[in-house]
């Protein structure tokens, strides 16, 4: 009688890679020789946030068996945006995972309104700080649409003796030292960079790990989609306007989720172009620098693409002023970026 070997199952790790897994944890430590003076308090933290973010998946993925969608109980968040639980509940395990490690020394998240300092874990001192949107896109938990998470670290700029300021936030985009995005779609994906190269990690449900999929990602050049809110088009600038014309005029798809995180991701990938305007309701914009434009710009920027306010000043050079800052934004790819830009030098009524 024949006898059939059985064949181990496949996981997305080992399609990708024969038979060689790279764990997201391993990636980070082999990688931790690109930093001059490491002293892995950045490879802690970006696992401690592979630990949030598999928590997070795991309450997403069940999010219509327990009683955990909707509005919550809380109110609104600092921005004045409504929290929904699973808002309450992502920010709630980030803020624990980082806190139990001590590897950073202060906090800042979209549904706080203020910093949070966090204690020492064994006497260490930590010179990093996190930032971050717990859940991104949190209207689409709902109807079971992709959500995110956005993160960013950086250097604190305050003495490492006294308790963390709200300066140490306060800091342009260009002084992140890693930035990335959860995105939790059809799969979940660790997005992050560290100011080189951008790199994407899958979680293989399998074994619970994030695994190496996406190595050096680099955006195309151009593409066929854009992403805004169109049903504001009436609200938007004349140069806006002009510009979402001449994308129908072009035949560009339109592609819209209603969670950035899940647009910039398609955009990476596919190409593609991602505005967010001034509109009536929100003159200087409705995304946040801090927690939103500023990790993303940083990802883009990173993949070879492009980031601009749409008064045409790069994300990453914005000088914050206060933590829930809001502002404008063009991202995506860098051709589609600059043609925005001569859109805007052509009709703009503002002096540039
Ligand atoms: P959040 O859920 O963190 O508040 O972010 C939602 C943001 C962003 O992800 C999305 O692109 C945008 O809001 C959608 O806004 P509109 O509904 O005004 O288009
Ligand atoms: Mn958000
Ligand atoms: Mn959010």
């Amino acid at each position: 009688m024949a006898t059939t070997t059985k064949k181990a199952p496949e996981t997305i790790a080992t399609q990708q890679h024969g038979n060689r897994i790279v764990t997201l944890d391993e990636f980070i430590i082999r990688s931790e020789k690109d930093f001059e003076y490491a002293t892995g308090e950045l490879t802690g933290l970006l696992r401690d946030i592979g630990v949030a973010a598999k928590i997070i998946n795991r309450e997403v993925n069940k999010a219509g068996l327990v009683n955990i969608i909707g509005v919550a109980d809380s109110g609104d968040n600092a921005s004045g945006d409504k929290q929904q639980k699973l808002d309450v509940y992502a920010n709630e395990k980030l803020i624990e995972c980082l806190q139990n490690s001590g590897e950073c020394c202060a906090i800042a998240s979209e549904e706080n309104d203020d910093i949070i300092q966090v204690s020492p874990v064994n006497s260490k001192k930590s010179n990093y700080i996190v930032l971050f949107d717990p859940l991104d896109g949190s209207s689409n938990i709902d109807v079971n649409v992709s959500v995110g998470t956005i993160f960013a670290i950086y250097r604190r700029r305050s003495d490492a003796a006294g308790p963390a300021t709200k300066e140490d936030f306060l800091q342009p985009g260009t002084k992140q030292v890693a930035a990335g995005y959860v995105l939790y779609g059809t799969s979940t994906i660790l997005v992050y960079t560290t100011g080189h190269g951008v790199n994407g990690f899958t979680l293989d449900p399998s074994i619970g790990e994030f695994c190496l999929s996406h190595r050096n990602l680099r955006i195309p050049e151009n593409g066929q989609f854009y992403a805004v809110n169109q049903g504001y088009y009436s609200k938007f600038d004349l140069e806006m306007r002009r510009y979402i014309d001449n994308c129908s005029d072009q035949n560009y798809g339109l592609r819209y989720i209603g969670s950035m995180v899940s647009d910039i991701h398609r955009i990476l990938i596919q190409g593609g172009i991602f505005l967010y305007p001034s509109t009536r309701k929100y003159p200087k914009g409705k995304l946040r620098l801090l927690y939103e434009c500023n990790p993303l710009a940083m990802v883009v920027e990173q993949a070879g693409g492009k980031s601009l306010t749409t008064q045409l000043k790069r994300i990453l050079d914005m000088e914050p002023r206060e933590l829930h800052q809001r502002c404008t934004i063009a991202i995506g790819s860098p051709a589609m970026v600059d043609e925005l830009k001569a859109f805007v030098e052509r009709y703009s009524a503002l002096p540039l």
